[in-house]
Order: structure tokens, then sequence, then C-alpha cells
């Protein structure tokens, strides 16, 4: 299986911070943004990784994530050069999927909840049997969201990008999962009044071949979409608060390469030099002492 992390846009919600950086590189409290989807991914255990940049952004991207060597992946680049829309993410990226399964992720979204891995795991499973899944939380402002309809055994009847009645609370949230061909589909998919080829149409294919499962998060587990400076500094606290309470660092794509042995105790002292001097760096030494 194939990951995409989506990290384009204009980011002009965040002007004027995001005049001088990409939103996706900003810090959400200790390590860039994208460090979150990124872990996400390598947490469904995806290892080949291809991250979709603005032109201009591209270097930058380059300069923090390298190859993903550091973090025992392949992380490859592509150039989105106008935001045409999410589904965009399956045409840019046609030659990197090569016909394979993918998983696509928004490179502003942040997961954190229990079984979560397990879940992960449940949607690459689907691909193999030919459905796609997308992942619903409750959230009080739906008419900002992908909203998916839902019958008694939680199965979805309907989905409509930002309605303005909404027919639940049920957003669908930024990661997707797509059995083989998603490229082909994704062409398919025709401009929205917005002019955006949409996620939601594409996932409505699937709905209409009776080919999407919608996976649900629970009250429990931490959804955000860090696209507004309240949102952003909500998810900075409470990774803050998190980390406070657990001793543990949240998304640290270190440690998940570590613990799949995708990375040995070299490539992991040698990150932990790199940060010797704060709390991140420190995190990383405890974990390869606690190894020995
Ligand atoms: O976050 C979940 C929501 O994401 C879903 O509920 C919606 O169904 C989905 O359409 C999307 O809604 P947004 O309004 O949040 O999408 P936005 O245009 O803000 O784009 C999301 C991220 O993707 C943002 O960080 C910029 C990036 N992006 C967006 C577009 C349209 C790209 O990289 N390329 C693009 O072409």
């Amino acid at each position: 299986m194939k990951g995409i992390i989506l990290a384009g846009g204009t980011g002009t919600r965040l002007y004027p911070i995001t005049e001088g950086i990409s939103k996706q590189l900003m810090p959400i409290y200790d390590k860039p943004m994208i460090y979150y989807p990124l872990s996400t991914l390598m947490s469904a255990g995806i290892r080949d990784i291809l991250v979709i940049t603005t032109p201009h952004d591209q270097e930058n991207f380059k300069r923090l994530l390298k190859s993903g060597e550091d973090f025992g992946i392949n992380i490859s680049y592509a150039i989105q050069d106008s935001p045409r829309g999410l589904a965009d993410a399956f045409i840019v990226g046609e030659d990197f999927i090569d016909g394979d399964s993918c998983c696509m992720i928004l490179g502003d979204n942040i997961f954190y909840g229990n079984d979560f891995t397990k879940m992960l795991n449940e949607a690459r499973i689907n691909t193999q049997n030919g459905y796609a899944t997308i992942f619903g939380y409750q959230v009080k402002d739906p008419e900002r969201f992908g909203i998916m309809e839902l019958d008694k055994e939680k199965n979805v009847i309907s989905i409509e990008e930002k309605p303005e009645k909404p027919k639940s609370k049920f957003a669908v949230t930024g990661i997707y999962f797509y059995p083989e061909k998603v490229s082909e589909y994704a062409k398919k998919v025709k401009p929205s009044q917005r002019g955006e080829i949409e996620i939601t149409t594409l996932n409505d294919m699937y709905l209409k071949e009776n080919k999407l499962k919608a996976s649900l998060l629970g009250s429990g587990f931490t959804w955000y979409d860090t696209g507004t400076f309240e949102s952003e500094l909500d998810a900075a606290l409470m990774i803050r608060s998190i980390q406070n309470n657990k001793d543990k660092i949240v998304c640290c794509p270190e440690e998940i390469a570590y613990v799949n042995k995708w990375i040995d105790k070299n490539t992991l002292t040698k990150r932990a030099e790199l940060m010797k001097k704060n709390a991140y760096g420190k995190y990383l030494y405890k974990i390869i002492e606690e190894d020995n």
C-alpha cells in the first residue's frame, strides 16, 4: 500500500503566518505539523510515502524530511501547481501509486486516540477486499466539513460536502483509504461549483458502487483539522497536555520507526544527538536506554 500526504494549498486562512512558510511546516507544539500525518501513515505500516506540495514549498519539505531514511521509510515528492482539489492527489500521484492501493491523509490533520492503529489496519484490509474506508468524527459545526449520513447499522447512506442542512454531525476526517485503481476513479471526478475536484465526489462514486465503509472515531478520540488560528493553538495545547501527563511524545516518527524495527539504534542515536538540548532528544535517548 502507498501513502500520500497532501500538503499543498494556498494557506490564505492563516495569513500573515503562512505568507512566508507552508502551513504544514509550522509547529504544533514540539514538532512540525507534517510529523503528525506522517506518523499516522507509519502507524498504518505504510513505508512508501509521497509528499505533495506547492512548487515553492517543495525545497523546505525536502530539507525537513529528506529521503525518509531517518524514519526507515521512502519519501518521494511531487508538486501540485494549483489547488485543484483533494481528489487531485491521486492524479498528481498516479505514477507513484502505480495501480496499488493507497491511503491519503491531509497534511494538516491530527489524529490521536485508542485503538487507532487497529482501525487503520482494518481499513487497510478493506482495500484488499475492494472497499474504500473513510473515518467519521462527531463535530459541532458540520457545515464546515464533508458530512456522512449513517443508517442504524452505521452504514454510510449519503455523503455531502459542506452541506447547508447537514444530515448528521459526523464529519468525514482527512484520512482516506482506497483499493487499487483510485487514480482512474479520480480522473472521472467533475469539478464542483467551487471549481475543485472534491474528495466527497470521489467517495460518492465508491458509495454508489457499495464499496464505501465508514469507521467512526469515538468520543474519547481527538481529531484536529488545524486550519485556523484557534484550532492550531488548541491542538498544540492538547499535545502538550497529553505529553506532560503521559510522559510520552505523541506522533514521534523516530519512535514508530524504531519500534517497528525500520531503523536501528545508530540511526536513532544520531537523531537523539541532533536534538539533545530539548525534551524531544531526551525522549529519544530514553527509548534507547529502555531498550538496553
Ligand atoms: O479536514 C477534513 C475536511 O477536509 C473534509 O471534511 C472535507 O470533506 C474536505 O473537503 C476537506 O475540507 P477543507 O475545507 O478543510 O479542505 P481545504 O480546502 O481546507 O484543504 C484541506 C487541506 O488540503 C489544506 O491543508 C490544503 C490542502 N490542499 C487543498 C486543496 C483543495 C491541497 O494540498 N491541495 C488542494 O488542491
